[in-house]
């Protein structure tokens, strides 16, 4: 069996996630032939996998596309709450929009979760799937307010919420907290794997280590994987985490955020509920089970992906934990990225304005899980023509500048200064870079990722990301190349890890 994420392991398996390490799942052969179905989708996250299996449901002859293995994204390497609670989501909601989408938002939330059950119900998939209360707490006096207006709103907007004064089993000040009852935890891969392997049983033809290059609209639409084959199909689903074609500008109304995750051995007990801190930035706890008994998951250390230095997040992270476990052991380490939507509402739908035969579901902001399961039947409802409440809601072609423009602005503007910034930067030389190190040297358009592997040879990459030619950073954790402006990355060969790139860094 290969690792889950095989790509990564070659750089430094260590940071594979405790998802990916304890289930490899069923391995599916790579496309050699061309193939013609009624749907394709593209990427084998929680939103292809669930709208693949819901396509097959319909009847249509579905085919499903990875790039890596299922489950090798996002949804391998998350902190694996299902809830339709999100930090402080729904007052903020009501404040930019109103009563109307807030529920919506919720609700799909909801349906989410209650599909995640069914779903591994009906498919007898032993994922770890527990019932648990989900909170976000005010982590000073200062948060109090806001977390009780969530607390109200989310009430009022009919989601299982109360608003509590402390929580008693957490060794961490508590300014109050929103309880949501009924949320769950469970074992992502497990999940999916299982997902998948129902998937293939209703028919749906599963190609990894397959990566699509471009796709051409028409009657049918036709994809290109890189090796050759290709993929005819009437609708087209792009579920590649961000749109890997992208028409729509969605790189530029949403920003990949990067967080960082452990799992710790505890000499006391591990505190049961799911919690979520309103601290900027954020740290996430809950309960793992494992083989060697219950494990701490913390999270946090957010940044915007590609900009920081990862090596001292992980360092941050742990030692924030240990000040407030008693943390006998670091047992896994990882880290991993999502979407952030300008407007704060995920984009689910039409790809590009005038085609409904290309669709896409992103901006799940760090929740897309129940969120994504949600997309995905939208997804696949849009496809076989099943009305679905929250379509109009959720579709990428809304427009509501007053509630996105001002994160818009500022995002695309860190985008476009990184572009022109890092062009000319002074650059450190390559007798400085010591063995397993990696740095960005040279300058203007001549600038070149090199890394020095510990037997001491060079390898030397073009810097600029295949997207749209930012200048790539090294990550001294993951050893990978990172895109500081849309969330790109690269092994240390130049494939891609993860896009929008669909290209390979250049050997230079
Ligand atoms: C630190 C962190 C913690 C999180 N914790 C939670 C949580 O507790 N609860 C929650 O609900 N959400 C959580 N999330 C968010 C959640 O993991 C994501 O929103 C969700 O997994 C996104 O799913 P996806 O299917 O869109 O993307 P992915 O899982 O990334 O799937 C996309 C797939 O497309 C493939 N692909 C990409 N390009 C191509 C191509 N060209 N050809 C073929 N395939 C391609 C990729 O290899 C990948 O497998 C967290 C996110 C982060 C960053
Ligand atoms: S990801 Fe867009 S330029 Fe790199």
């Amino acid at each position: 069996m290969t690792a889950v994420d095989d790509r990564s392991a070659t750089a430094a398996p260590q940071y594979l996630s405790y998802w990916a390490k304890s289930s490899t799942g069923e391995e599916h052969p790579e496309l050699s032939a061309d193939l013609q179905v009624d749907a394709a989708v593209v990427g084998g996250g929680i939103i292809g996998v669930t709208a693949a299996l819901a396509l097959a449901g319909a009847g249509l002859d579905v085919a499903l596309v990875e790039a890596r293995r299922i489950g090798s994204g996002a949804s391998g390497y998350n902190t694996a709450k299902v809830s339709s609670l999100h930090a402080t989501t729904y007052y903020k909601l009501v404040s930019s929009y109103d009563d109307e989408v807030a529920r919506a938002y919720g609700q799909m939330n909801e349906a989410g979760l209650a599909a995640v059950r069914e779903l591994a119900a009906e498919h007898s998939i032993e994922c770890d799937l527990r019932e648990k209360p989900n909170y976000t707490y005010a982590a000073g006096a200062q948060g109090r307010d806001s977390i009780r207006e969530e607390a109200e709103v989310a009430a009022r907007l009919g989601l299982p919420a109360t608003f509590e004064d402390d929580l008693p089993e957490l060794p961490v000040a508590v300014g109050g907290a929103v309880r949501f009852e009924r949320q769950a935890e469970f074992h992502p891969l497990k999940y999916l794997h299982g997902l998948a392997r129902a998937a293939s049983d209703a028919g749906v033809r599963i190609h990894e280590r397959t990566r699509v290059v471009s796709l051409d609209q028409g009657e049918p639409c036709e994809l290109r994987t890189e090796r050759g084959a290709r993929v005819r199909a009437g609708h087209v689903i792009v579920a590649t985490h961000l749109p890997i074609f992208d028409r729509g500008l969605y790189f530029a109304r949403t920003h990949p955020e990067r967080s960082y995750v452990m799992l710790a051995t505890l000499r006391d007990s591990v505190p049961q509920g799911m919690y979520l801190s309103d601290e900027s930035p954020a740290h996430s706890l809950r309960a793992v089970p494992s083989p060697a008994g219950e494990l701490l998951m913390v999270g946090g250390e957010s940044h915007k992906a590609g900009q920081s230095d990862a090596t001292e997040r992980y360092r941050s992270l742990e030692e924030w934990t240990r000040e407030r476990f008693s943390v006998v052991s670091v047992e896994h380490r990882w880290a991993t990225q999502d979407n952030i939507p300008n407007d704060t509402l995920p984009m689910i739908g039409r790809l590009w304005p005038f085609s409904d035969r290309v669709l896409t579901a992103t901006g799940m902001r760090k929740w897309g899980l129940a969120m994504g399961t949600a997309a995905g039947r939208i997804l696949a409802d849009r496809i076989s023509g099943r009305p679905n409440p929250w379509a109009d809601t959720f579709d990428p072609m809304r427009l509501h500048p007053a509630a996105g423009g001002p994160s818009f602005i500022k995002e695309n503007a860190d985008d476009g200064a990184r572009f022109f910034i890092d062009r000319l930067r002074r650059r450190g030389d390559a007798e400085d870079l010591a063995p397993g190190q990696g740095a960005v040297l040279g300058s203007g358009l001549g600038q070149r990722a090199v890394y020095r592997d510990e037997a001491g040879t060079m390898h030397e990459l073009s810097a600029r990301c295949t997207h749209l030619g930012c200048i790539v950073s090294f990550n001294n954790a993951e050893r990978t190349w990172d895109c500081p402006c849309h969330g790109s990355r690269f092994a240390l060969d130049g494939e891609v890890i993860e896009g929008p790139a669909v290209r390979p860094l250049p050997p230079r």
